[in-house]
């Protein structure tokens, strides 16, 4: 499966085969080899506030009850009966102090215990120990409120597995100086193609822009001032810069410069945090280190994932998706790409916003997210799910089966970026496949040699 997908990144070619996107085989290798073995983004503390709250969610392809217990602690629980394997929980979210299953009555706790069995005095040997039917639990782990959660008792701690990321998702969350949270409930969607597609798009893919997304860009969706290339009076660049982790993780960040200017040069003298009211700016500046400054300042997008299937866009977006008074507004969507066959995906979307914004910035930051990165969006979802059905349309023929998938953009060419502010490697690449092949070099770590 993986013959042709060399480890390094300077070879002639980078090509993957293309039943990785179509195979149910491999996607039963992938739930053992790479879902079970890491750590997975299930949902969010601010989601469940109070004990007894909890969520259904799928941890692979186990479903999931995400509780908070009685004592305020969150566990993740396997949701099915240890008698015959029932579904325990069929709503996707609630608040209950116990699970009852609708076949025979067992009872569980919400932290897994299983506290009833009807008849268990009368009819179940006396030495039948309830203690040995507890739900099992996934290991959980929470990051600055983002709840992950593994099967894999060996796998590293959460903040070793997120690796050089870290630093990134704090220098994003740092930015406000103030907690996040989900605003509304996350939204679901069901993609036509292989997880892979869609996380890989998110990873790094820069390159679809100016195709894909070419009417966003005509419809002056990132503000008038960006799109002519010019700030006030000044004259913009805009500049990508992507960093591939060994873990397999990515981050892919667009910065507005000065024409001409270096992308570290603009420095700490003239912050910019584009989509955020701009009374709020000296507060941002003070909130972080000088370094998470030279990242945010300027930053007008910042994409990426955590491996495997967890995906993260910040952008602006302006008036074209809101209404003709709206300033260019900022949000930040979170999204999970859950396989239900090697052919579809659940996609699961939360917007997250800083808890000290005003409602009505909340609002239009839900709202720009939900017109344009969500199942019911005029642009970029849609846009890109249409190119994502068409490619599992195409390639499960039996000539287009057999044809690699090329990921050999800017194979060679990316330069470093010296003394970029956040650790790894950081390239200035704002058209190359870097990204995409640090998440398959990853996944091909996990799924081991052909079989
Ligand atoms: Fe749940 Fe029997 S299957 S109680
Ligand atoms: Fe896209």
């Amino acid at each position: 499966m993986t013959q042709d997908l060399p480890w390094q990144d300077n070879l002639p070619t980078y090509r993957l085969d293309r039943p990785a996107f179509t195979d149910e085989a491999v996607l039963n290798r992938e739930y053992e080899h790479v879902f079970r073995t890491s750590w997975q983004l299930i949902g969010f503390e601010s989601e469940l506030t109070d004990p007894g709250d909890y969520l259904v969610r799928r941890l692979g392809n186990d479903s999931v009850i995400v509780a908070r217990d009685e004592l305020g602690e969150i566990t993740v629980l396997l949701n099915s009966c240890s008698h015959r394997g029932t579904q325990l929980c069929r709503a996707s979210f609630g608040n209950a102090a116990h699970f009852r299953c609708s076949y025979h009555g067992w009872t569980f706790a919400n932290d897994g215990r299983l506290v009833g069995v009807p008849g268990l005095r009368t009819h179940y040997p006396s030495d039948f120990r309830k203690q040995r039917y507890d739900l099992p639990r996934a290991r959980a782990h929470s990051y600055r409120g983002f709840v992950f959660a593994t099967w894999d008792e060996q796998a590293p701690p959460l903040v070793d597995y997120l690796g050089d990321l870290r630093w990134y998702l704090d220098a994003m969350l740092d930015l406000t100086g103030g907690e996040w949270e989900v605003y509304g409930p996350p939204q679901r969607s069901v993609m036509k193609g292989n997880w892979k597609l869609v996380t890989d798009n998110f990873a790094g893919d820069g390159y679809h822009m100016q195709t894909t997304h070419k009417s966003a860009f005509e419809l002056g969706i990132y503000g008038d001032s960006l799109a002519s290339g010019t700030l006030g009076a000044r004259e913009m660049d805009l500049i990508a810069i992507n960093v591939a982790t060994p873990g397999g993780h990515a981050l892919r960040a667009g910065y507005v410069v000065e024409k001409g200017q270096h992308l570290l040069t603009h420095g700490t003298t003239d912050p910019m945090y584009l989509g955020y009211p701009q009374q709020l700016w000296p507060e941002f500046t003070a909130a972080q280190t000088d370094e998470q400054v030279r990242f945010n300042s300027h930053c007008e997008v910042a994409h990426g994932i955590v491996f495997p299937n967890a995906a993260f866009l910040s952008v602006s977006h302006d008036r074209a998706i809101g209404r003709e008074s709206d300033p260019l507004t900022k949000y930040f969507v979170w999204r999970t790409h859950l396989p239900i066959s090697a052919r579809r995906t659940e996609c699961l979307y939360w917007t997250l916003v800083p808890k000290g914004m005003s409602e009505e910035w909340k609002r239009r930051s839900y709202g720009f997210q939900a017109r344009s990165q969500s199942a019911g969006g005029m642009l970029f979802e849609m846009d890109d799910f249409e190119n994502f059905a068409r490619i599992d349309r195409a390639i499960s023929g039996c000539v287009a089966d057999s044809a690699p998938t090329d990921l050999s953009l800017g194979l060679g060419l990316g330069e470093p970026v010296p003394d970029f502010p956040g650790p790894g490697r950081a390239e200035y690449s704002t058209l190359s496949e870097h990204n995409q092949r640090g998440f398959y070099r990853r996944w091909a770590e996990l799924m081991g040699e052909p079989r």
